[in-house]
């Protein structure tokens, strides 16, 4: 196959959601339509992680929370699909952050009993600010959910997001009866089956008195009626062929949108999806395998194969020649004997070769890698080849860190994948005096594998670590003990946020006089984070708002890349 065919059929997307809404039970569900499983409950809740990745991490195993992120690679019809998982526990969200970063789409899960939860407004939040194209799907619909139509007001005004249904529920729990799917305009009836993938009944004519038959008149009425509804209030949504064209062009994180230099009317939902402004909406139970074919179908042919990615020097597109990729997650340590780590690279452009050598760019080094691997399913296996969309895992003995580029040569820097100010701050301090060498090393190595974020004390040369949750300092002082033999201590420090300063470039040599100033009258609070970034730690709002009051040339960022 030609790279532009191979890259036009590759969908690359991550699914998200608040812990216990279906994630992992969704992608299962997803595995066996590919043919990557046989059976259902395979996969089943965290059993992915389970067997997968958790031999990897011994701390996995005691807490049966999946620490880490892997890819699961499986065929359907001609196309190759891959999802990356994300962690569930909402502490490693900076994880799924950096994955948000190596997808071109997202599906986000929604439990139709909780609606929108925490977790999931946090991830779309780093949605919204990449532009990504959103599909929901809405779970759970085998129980008593609330009303769809409040289910969709409480997605776009909680997400922020214009939403449109391109299926629609028949009640909800013991009187669910089905979907009638308005992308395909069918009927699909629910027949529960927890084992084997269903086909369901399909009707096509909603007018159909076949419908009445099979639901009752009542609930075949009230289908039309809201239907009807939606008709009138959602936009519409239809795609024809050559749907991913497009001419002009704007960048958003790493990403760059195409905007096709004219709009079908009939295509105007499609186009609104791919810049990340309208999400179609499907009903289903992810659980009786219900729905999830609709879904599959539609996101094969609407998602985007991968997209053009926006570096430093210039735009990358997908279907060059020369290879290029980077670096979104390492997964360290996976048998603490060896040593060994993971880098996970998206390919962002042409095709990966075994054996040859490419160019790590921060280390101006040339490197080939005789083990990559790929990942189907379950198997992690060796590769021979893979092309833009696709994520390989190197083998690495710490020559990685998060963000690096790999590249046939050129010198690229991809751009998107920002540090978010933590939320919780403890000093680091050394409990074993006679291993500083290896508490050092330690650090050093967990950081650049983003388990959380370091940041230097300018005045006292203190170590102090920011994380999501409390759950990261546990893994820190775990990982320190058994992957490096040092023992750390934590200290207690009271911070707000960590916040990236810069000048305001409209207004430079007044800014650079401020922030002098600002730097000379808040030393105590400036830390240095790894890059040797000016980080200011604010340790209450109110002693960032005045310093954004005081200092008005400076600018405060809570995400390191502005
Ligand atoms: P997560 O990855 O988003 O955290 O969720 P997961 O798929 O593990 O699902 C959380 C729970 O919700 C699981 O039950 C799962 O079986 C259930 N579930 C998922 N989809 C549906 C659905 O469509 N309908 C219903 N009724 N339940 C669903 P559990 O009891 O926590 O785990 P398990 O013992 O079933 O593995």
């Amino acid at each position: 196959m030609a790279l532009q065919d191979e890259i036009s059929h590759r969908r690359t997307f991550a699914i998200i959601s608040h812990p216990d809404a279906g994630k992992t039970t969704l992608t299962e569900k997803l595995l066996l339509y590919g043919g990557a499983i046989h059976v259902a409950g395979a996969v089943k809740s965290n059993k992915i992680r389970k067997t997968a990745t958790s031999d990897w991490m011994e701390i996995e195993k005691q807490r049966g929370i999946s620490v880490a992120t892997s890819v699961m690679g499986f065929d359907y019809k001609d196309y190759k699909i891959n999802i990356l998982d994300t962690p569930g526990h909402q502490d490693f969200a900076e994880d799924t952050f950096r994955t948000l970063t190596a997808v071109d789409s997202v599906i986000i899960v929604i439990d139709a009993a909780k609606g929108v939860e925490t977790q999931t407004r946090r991830l779309m939040q780093v949605c919204r600010m990449r532009k990504t194209p959103v599909m929901v799907f809405i779970n759970k619909m085998d129980r008593e959910g609330k009303d769809p139509f409040d289910l969709l007001d409480e997605i776009e005004s909680e997400l922020k997001i214009n939403v449109t249904p391109l299926s629609w529920p028949i009640n909800s729990g013991q009187r669910f009866k089905g979907v009638y799917n308005i992308f395909q305009h069918t009927l699909d009836l629910y027949t529960p089956d927890k084992t084997h993938i269903t086909e369901s009944v399909r009707y096509d004519d909603i007018s159909s008195t076949e419908i009445d038959e099979l639901v009752g008149n009542a609930d075949a009425d009230k289908l039309r009626s809201d239907l009807e509804l939606i008709t009138e209030v959602y936009p519409n949504f239809s795609i024809s062929s050559g749907k991913n064209e497009g001419g002009k062009e704007e960048t958003k994180g790493n990403v760059v949108t195409d905007i096709p230099p004219e709009v079908h009317d009939s295509e105007e939902g499609l186009q609104r999806y791919l810049a990340g402004d309208l999400a179609p909406v499907f009903f289903g139970s992810a659980l009786n395998t219900f729905g999830v074919k609709e879904l599959l179908e539609c996101f094969v042919q609407i998602a985007p194969s991968p997209r053009p990615v926006q570096t430093d020097e210039r735009i990358v597109r997908p279907e060059e020649n020369a290879f290029s990729g980077f670096v979104f997650k390492i997964h360290a340590n996976m048998d603490p004997n060896h040593r060994s780590c993971i880098a996970f690279v998206k390919i962002c452009s042409g095709k990966f070769e075994r054996n040859v050598y490419y160019r790590h760019i921060r280390l101006d080094q040339k490197m080939r890698f005789s083990a990559p691997t790929a990942f189907m399913a379950q198997r992690k296996e060796t590769v021979d080849e893979a092309y833009a969309g696709d994520i390989v895992g190197l083998p690495d003995t710490g020559n990685f860190k998060i963000g690096d580029t790999l590249t046939s040569g050129e010198t690229l820097h991809f751009k998107g994948l920002p540090s978010f100010s933590p939320e919780m701050f403890k000093y680091i301090e050394n409990a074993d005096p006679l291993r500083q060498k290896q508490i050092d090393k330690g650090i050093n190595q967990l950081m650049d594998e983003g388990v959380a974020q370091l940041f230097v004390n300018q005045a006292t040369g203190r170590k102090i670590i920011g994380t999501v949750g409390q759950l990261q300092f546990e893994v820190i002082q775990y990982r320190l003990e058994h992957e490096y033999q040092a023992k750390c201590r934590w200290e207690p420090i009271s911070l707000y946020k960590a916040c990236w300063i810069e000048c305001d470039k409209e207004n430079l040599s007044e800014a650079e006089k401020e922030l002098d100033l600002f730097k000379k009258r808040k030393a105590q609070y400036l830390a240095f984070d790894k890059e040797g970034r000016d980080v200011f730690l604010a340790d209450s709002a109110y002693l960032l708002q005045m310093a954004q009051q005081d200092y008005k040339n400076i600018r405060f960022h809570f995400t390191s890349e502005f």
